[in-house]
C-alpha cells in the first residue's frame, strides 16, 4: 500500500512512516521540510499522486484559539487534493476525550478538524490516541515555576507514541472505519503524580505541587481524556518506558 504521511516528520508521523515501513508498504513523510505546505497547498498534488491512504499528524504552529484557523485550511487543502488524487482512505490523528473537554480552544479546533474529515470527500478513519508519554515533559515545562511544577490531578491514560504509531498504521492500512477508534495506555494516572513519577525515575529536583487550577488539563473534567470501552490499549508501561 502506498502512504502518504502528512506531518511525517514529527514526533508521531516520523514514527507512523517506521511503522508503516516495518509492516511492508510504501510511506512516504511529507512536511514543509520536504516542500509541501498545507497552508498553501504547495508540493501537495505530486505529493499524494499515486498514494492509497493519506495520514494527517499534522500540528497547528500554536495550541490556542488561532488552531482553528490552522486546521480548517489545512484539511480544507489536503482533503481537496486527496479527492483529485483519489486517495482511497484518509487517517486523521486525533485526541481521545476531544469532544469531552469543550473549555480548550485547541481541543475544540481538533473538534472542527474531525468534522471536515466526516464531511468530506474522502472515505476517513477518526484515530484518537492519549497523550504520549514523550509529552509529559511539555507538560511539566507549562507550569514549572522556580523549581516547582503545578498540576491538577486530572486523569491521563498515556500511550507511548512507538505504540500508538503501530497501532495507527494498522489500522490506516485497514478499510476506513468512517468513525472513532481510540488508543490508549495501559495505565491511568493523576496527572500530578504522573509528574512525580517521571521526576523522581529522572533525578530531578523539582517538586509538584497539586493545583486544580494549574495549566490546561485543569479544564478537563476528571475522566474525560481516559479511555472507554473498545479502546485499543498498548503494552508498554510509563515506569518501564522511563527506566528503558
Ligand atoms: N502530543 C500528543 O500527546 C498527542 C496525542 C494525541 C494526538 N496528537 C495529535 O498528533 C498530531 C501531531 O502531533 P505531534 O506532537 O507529532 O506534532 P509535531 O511533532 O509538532 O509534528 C508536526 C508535524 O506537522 C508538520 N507541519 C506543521 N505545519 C505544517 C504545514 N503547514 N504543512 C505541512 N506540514 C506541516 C511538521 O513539519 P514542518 O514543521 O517541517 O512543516 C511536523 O512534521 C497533532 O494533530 C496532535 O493533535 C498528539
Amino acid at each position: 500500500m502506498k502512504c502518504a504521511v502528512l506531518g511525517g516528520t514529527g514526533l508521531i508521523g516520523a514514527r507512523i512512516v517506521a511503522a508503516l515501513t516495518a509492516a511492508g508498504h510504501d510511506a512516504t513523510p511529507h512536511a514543509r521540510s520536504t516542500g509541501v505546505d498545507l497552508l498553501t497547498g504547495e508540493g501537495l498534488a505530486p505529493a499524494l499522486a499515486g498514494a492509497d491512504t493519506v495520514i494527517d499528524a499534522t500540528q497547528s504552529p500554536t495550541a490556542d484559539d488561532a488552531s482553528a484557523d490552522f486546521f480548517r485550511t489545512a484539511t480544507g487543502n489536503l482533503l481537496a487534493a486527496a479527492r483529485d488524487a483519489g486517495v482511497r482512505h484518509a487517517v486523521l490523528l486525533s485526541i481521545v476525550g476531544v469532544d469531552r473537554v469543550p473549555g480548550l480552544g485547541y481541543y475544540r479546533a481538533k473538534v472542527l478538524q474531525e468534522e471536515l474529515y466526516a464531511t468530506g470527500p474522502v472515505p476517513y478513519s477518526l484515530v484518537r490516541a492519549t497523550q504520549f508519554f514523550e509529552y509529559v515533559d511539555e507538560i511539566m515545562s507549562w507550569t514549572t515555576e522556580r523549581g516547582t511544577v503545578r498540576l491538577p490531578t486530572t486523569l491521563l491514560q498515556p500511550v507511548a507514541a512507538d505504540d500508538a504509531a503501530r497501532a495507527v498504521a494498522a489500522l490506516a492500512a485497514g478499510r476506513p472505519l468512517h468513525g472513532v477508534r481510540d488508543i490508549a495506555g495501559p495505565e491511568v494516572f493523576p496527572l500530578d503524580d504522573l509528574a512525580r513519577i517521571t521526576l523522581a525515575a529522572r533525578g530531578d529536583r523539582r517538586t509538584v505541587r497539586t493545583d486544580p487550577t494549574a495549566g490546561p488539563f485543569a479544564t478537563a473534567p476528571a475522566n474525560a481524556l481516559t479511555a472507554r470501552d473498545g479502546t485499543h490499549l498498548t503494552r508498554t508501561r510509563y515506569r518501564d518506558w522511563l527506566t528503558g
